[in-house]
């Protein structure tokens, strides 16, 4: 999967892995699989943040405890930059379900639960695009080589 170009992502380092200091370990898998940091911040989510970040799952039964969760404590929002971004953050990720993760991932080593599963990547060019702008203002980006 990819198309080798260079793209960026959105990228947060939720509330279980800020809460257990997992900051550091996270970034450092990352940057190691090419993603390079163009964006970084830290922010405590607020119930309106939350809940238009993930309308897309509104009604789904874990929607409400999900934003509970992404309240709950400080993240990390940041922009990822590097070939195939996309793609290779959901792969250094892991599937959402930690229980089914590949070992080395994120989720897999990390991850507490379903909910509690330490990170979020956009899963398309459009949805990294809408959640970037969320977050960020263009001035925000840092250009790197
Ligand atoms: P989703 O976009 O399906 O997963 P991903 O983060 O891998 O793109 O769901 C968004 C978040 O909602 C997910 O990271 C954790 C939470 N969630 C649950 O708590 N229970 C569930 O059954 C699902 C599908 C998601
Ligand atoms: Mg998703």
């Amino acid at each position: 999967m990819g198309n080798n170009e260079v793209e960026r992502t959105f990228s947060i380092i939720k509330p279980d892995a800020v809460t257990r200091n997992l900051i550091g370990s996270i970034l450092q898998r990352l940057e190691s699989n090419g993603l390079s940091v163009v964006a970084s911040k830290m922010i405590r989510l607020d119930r309106e943040q939350a809940e238009g970040f993930y309308a897309e799952h509104k009604g789904r039964d874990f929607y409400e405890p999900l934003i509970e969760y992404m309240i709950s404590a400080p993240v990390i929002v940041q922009v990822l930059q590097g070939e195939d971004a996309i793609t290779v953050n959901r792969r250094v990720m892991g599937v959402t379900d930690p229980a089914k993760a590949e070992e080395g991932t994120i989720r897999a080593d990390f991850a507490l639960s379903v909910r509690e599963n330490s990170v979020h990547g956009s899963d398309s060019v459009a949805s990294a695009e809408r959640e970037i702008a969320y977050f960020f203002a263009p001035e925000e980006l840092c250009e790197r080589d």
